[in-house]
């Protein structure tokens, strides 16, 4: 493990006013996408809306300093033979690699699941990092439900977090540790705080116990937020305070910075949300935005699958980009959004 590497790319990753683009939905979900906007999920068309976002550049070179890769899209070549990585670097930015395979049920556990892909992740990891990928996530998953989540479903997610983000680091591949509590459900924002601490306890221990080298991580966390479905929804500052009062008592301050997930947000309300949390300060950690879906909505609602739209759905991304810099600075504000639609 070249510790000096794993800080270098966690440098490159943290640059002030910049973030990254999660576009590694696998094949199943970026077909639901693009069920969304009519637009037929097949390997070209997959090409084709990932190469019209890599070549934004606007948005590639001034905000956006990593990219989350499926794998297809890590051997996948533009439209003019050029690999798809190529765009990425050419941009300035770092390319990343998704590599766990999804959720499962866990046994005896219903209604949770583990995620898994740990077989065989060595030499995954040596094969992505010889194409270029410096960066990877592993994505655990955790319910909020009736006497859910357990602590068989926290243990074994944890555990295969920090050997999944261990074996990155031997392989000198930053790993972004995920682990997302869902939005899904009725529950108050006060259980999702509950949960959220207790997660992220057990992440960092298990990271501990499995000597994984906390400042050549980042940790990718949801927002502390009500259910979606909770009778009281709450207000762009108490989902700030929340979410920083959680994770100060739970995340180490070796921890280079944290890039949060958008889970489900609205484009606005995921950049709202980190502005507060960027203008509240005192935090030993970088914090910046690592968004699916808050970054690509519109550009996908502009583009349906038409080549004339691509202009359209690159403005979109390059908007939302913009504005998600602003708000890792604390400077976005909603007249901003007006100014620059
Ligand atoms: P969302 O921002 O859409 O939650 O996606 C981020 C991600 O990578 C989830 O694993």
């Amino acid at each position: 493990m070249e510790i000096k590497q794993l800080t270098e790319t966690a440098a490159r990753i943290l640059r002030p006013g910049m973030g990254i683009l999660a576009a590694d939905e696998s094949s199943s979900t970026i077909k639901k996408r693009f069920d969304a906007v009519g637009v037929e999920p097949t390997e070209e068309n997959r090409r084709d809306y990932r190469e019209l976002l890599f070549r934004t550049a606007e948005a590639m070179r001034n905000h956006i300093s990593g990219v989350i890769l499926f794998e297809e899209t890590l051997r996948q070549n533009a439209r003019d033979g050029a690999p798809l990585v190529r765009l990425i670097e050419e941009a300035g930015s770092v390319p990343g690699i998704k590599v766990d395979r999804g959720t499962k049920p866990l046994a005896l556990s219903p209604g949770e699941t583990v995620t898994e892909g740990l077989d065989g992740l060595r030499e995954r990891l040596q094969e992505s990092y010889a194409l270029g990928a410096r960066f990877a996530k592993w994505r655990a998953v955790i319910h909020i439900g009736d006497n859910i989540p357990t602590s068989a479903a926290i243990s074994a997610n944890a555990h295969a977090l920090a050997r999944y983000a261990a074996l990155c680091q031997e392989q000198n591949i930053l790993p972004i540790v995920e682990p997302e509590v869902l939005m899904e459900g009725a529950h108050d924002i006060e259980r999702c705080a509950e949960v959220t601490e207790l997660v992220l306890r057990t992440v960092y221990r298990e990271l501990y116990e499995q000597r994984v080298v906390l400042e050549g991580t980042i940790l990718k966390p949801n927002m502390v937020v009500p259910g979606m479905a909770a009778p009281r929804q709450v207000g762009v500052e108490e989902v700030a305070e929340y979410t920083i009062r959680i994770l100060k008592r739970s995340v180490p301050a070796a921890v280079p910075g944290i890039a949060f997930l958008s889970g489900g947000q609205s484009e606005e309300e995921a950049t709202a949300h980190l502005d507060a949390m960027s203008r509240m300060g005192g935090v030993p950690w970088r914090l910046t935005f690592s968004y699916g879906r808050a970054l690509q909505a519109s550009a996908q609602s502009a583009w349906r699958g038409i080549p004339e739209n691509v202009p359209a759905a690159q403005r979109a991304f390059a908007h939302r980009a913009r504005m998600n810099s602003l708000a890792t600075l604390g400077q976005w504000s909603r007249a901003s959004e007006a100014a620059a639609a």
